[in-house]
């Protein structure tokens, strides 16, 4: 997730372009950079660090031009560097390029592009886009532009300027948010209605698949492909600044929970190969021999992200057959683990940053083990440390409870056991083309759960109003991710909770069972379903008030449990994605009833930098 901010009119461009990314940082901060046109011709600077670096750099030297693009950047491919850093031109430097999102087929475009004689500065996949514009351009910037997304796979968002005409920019959004705000004798794009919101508040809201080409004289809205003029209201902005960083949301857990359609689908995306009906990771330097050759792992992170792992630990598991033990970071290092060289350690965090995981991952290259990191932030120390790391590309994560993150580092880490079994032969091409058509359902099987929020509202209420005390429990993948809606409960709306394996309840907890206690069951494992009926039984004749998940069609559970919330049908194996959503949501709705700061909750911190 980075930001994009592009202007043409009369003022002065640089300012308006900074002023818009200074307000879209939310949205990412490792590098920023702006191109304008100046009577010279296409000038443009970038550097690695805040938008304040790039203020520095410019002081006295100002890009002094009325046509302007400019970005904050979030690394997905490509640490924070100044190379990596946008806008990125062509070799003429007669094009410039911002871009949010993932062109999925970059390195197919690159060795295209390579073979003609185009030399790469960058390890981006934006590179690609300058330079495949320059190569196709036929005098008609339009036209180009229509030609090269044909040839681009993936969901993005684009802001494209030309010294070759330049009074014009150009806007494609496919998949990733793109506004443009309309002024008089300007126009601007942005990210986010923030990006622009001092200038206009008269915006087009930009579909998929369409472009805008902005001039001095107005706006043209089309379907980027074909061409063909699209009618757009205006969409008047009556949000604070506040209420539009959070993209209308009253939090930032709330806004982060909704993008997790767009974060799965980028996680997931670029590594399935859809004519195959496989998995790939590019991003792994080992070999598939040496992967192969592992014969035991342990996932080491902390909190949400240890709650991954449990998710990891089953799937690979089952898909594998390899051992896992799954340690709290804190704990790991003075336990003296025991380590091979067959021994494979995976840690996870979202910030890269944390004490205890990092200390984890020290204490296993200490002992020459190989270790590969699960990260969402391109270049953390998790990420730099480590000697392999898929990255979660689920964008930043601003609130504290961590939402897109754990659904993310769960797929990154379904991808990886699927890859693992293909390389190992325990699956068969079936099995796993039969898992990618269900995983690359997920991201809109999820926005389904979220079009209905309206009644996890009520549900909320229903389990958690007045309540001190609730339980969850659930069986094998079930119980894991029962876990996560514990811990989301707890940390953002004080209720006291606890996840348990159902079965276990009987050897002690159970005695804390009364009436009305609420008892959060999870029953999406056809296998242990009958076994986890009979555990809600057992507590529905102690008095407790039962609330069950099942599989849209399973309505066996609906005789036992007081209220169910059901979620859109996936393999029993893949369910933790899906019904940790409405879990989120319950915490979320719980906390807000209560009138609590959801975003900050008391004594928690983002990123835990202390051990
Ligand atoms: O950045 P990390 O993934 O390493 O953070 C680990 C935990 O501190 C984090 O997941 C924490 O449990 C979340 N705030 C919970 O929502």
């Amino acid at each position: 997730m980075c930001g994009i901010v592009g202007y043409i009119g009369h003022k002065a461009a640089q300012d308006v372009v900074i002023g818009g990314l200074r307000k879209l940082e939310y949205r990412g901060y490792d590098s920023a950079g702006v191109a304008v046109m100046t009577e010279h011709g296409l000038d443009h600077a970038k550097t690695k660090g805040r938008i304040a670096m790039l203020e520095e750099h410019l002081e006295g030297k100002a890009l002094q031009g009325t046509v302007g693009i400019g970005h904050t950047r979030w690394a997905t491919h490509g640490k924070p560097s100044n190379e990596n850093s946008h806008p990125h031109l062509d070799a003429t430097r007669k094009f410039a390029v911002v871009h949010n999102g993932i062109i999925e087929n970059y390195l197919t475009i690159k060795e295209d592009l390579q073979k003609k004689g185009y030399e790469f500065v960058s390890e981006t996949d934006t590179e690609v886009i300058a330079h495949l514009i320059a190569d196709l351009y036929n005098g008609d910037i339009e036209a180009t532009v229509r030609k090269a997304i044909t040839m681009m796979r993936g969901a993005y968002a684009l802001g494209i300027m030309t010294e070759y005409e330049p009074n014009k920019l150009i806007a494609v959004r496919l998949a990733s948010p793109l506004i443009v705000g309309i002024g008089e004798g300007e126009a601007y794009i942005g990210s986010d209605i923030p990006a622009i919101l001092e200038h206009t508040r008269d915006m087009y809201i930009l579909n998929e698949g369409e472009m805008a080409v902005l001039t001095r004289d107005g706006i043209e809205i089309t379907v980027a492909e074909s061409g063909e003029p699209v009618e757009r209201d205006i969409f008047h902005v009556d949000w604070d600044l506040v209420q539009a960083e959070k993209g209308g949301y009253d939090s930032f857990m709330l806004k982060e929970i909704h993008e997790q359609p767009q974060a799965m689908h980028d996680t997931i995306g670029s590594r399935i190969d859809l004519e195959h009906k496989s998995v790939v990771l590019p991003e792994l330097k080992m070999s598939a021999e040496q992967l192969a050759a592992f014969d035991r792992m342990y996932i080491v992170a902390c909190g949400t992200s240890m709650h991954a792992g449990l998710v990891a630990k089953e799937v690979i598991e089952k898909l594998t057959r390899i051992p896992v033990e799954v340690a709290i970071a804190s704990e790991f290092r003075y336990r003296d683990p025991i380590f091979t060289e067959k021994t494979l350690v995976i840690v996870i965090s979202q910030s890269g940053e944390t004490a205890d995981t990092l200390a984890a991952l020290r204490e296993a290259k200490k002992h020459g083990v190989t270790v590969l990191a699960i990260s969402n932030v391109v270049g953390s120390s998790v990420a730099r440390e480590a000697d392999e790391v898929i990255y979660t590309w689920a964008g930043p994560e601003v609130a504290v409870a961590s939402t897109k993150a754990y659904t993310c580092q769960s797929l990154a880490l379904y991808l990886f056991a699927m890859y693992l079994s293909q390389i190992k032969g325990t699956q068969t091409k079936e099995q796993i083309a039969e898992m990618v058509d269900h995983l690359l359902e997920i991201p809109a099987q999820t926005a389904t759960i979220l079009e209905n929020e309206a009644s996890l509202r009520e549900v909320a209420a229903k389990v958690t109003e007045g309540v001190q005390n609730l339980f969850f429990i659930g069986r094998g993948l079930d119980y894991a991710v029962t876990l996560e809606g514990s811990l989301k409960l707890k940390e953002i709306s004080y209720i006291h909770s606890e996840a348990y394996a159902a079965g276990e309840l009987k050897h002690g907890t159970l005695a804390l069972i009364e009436d009305n206690v609420p008892v959060i069951a999870l029953a999406t494992q056809p296998e242990l379903f009958d076994k986890t009926v009979s555990n809600i039984v057992e507590v529905k004749a102690r008095g407790a008030y039962t609330l069950g998940f099942a599989f849209e069609g399973d309505t066996e559970l609906a005789k036992t449990v007081d209220e169910v919330v059901y979620v859109p049908r996936t393999l029993p194996i893949l369910s933790p994605v899906l019904t940790v959503i409405p879990m989120q949501l319950l915490a979320y709705f719980a906390s807000t009833a209560r009138g609590l700061d959801v975003d900050k909750p008391r004594n928690l911190a983002k990123s835990v930098t202390v051990e």
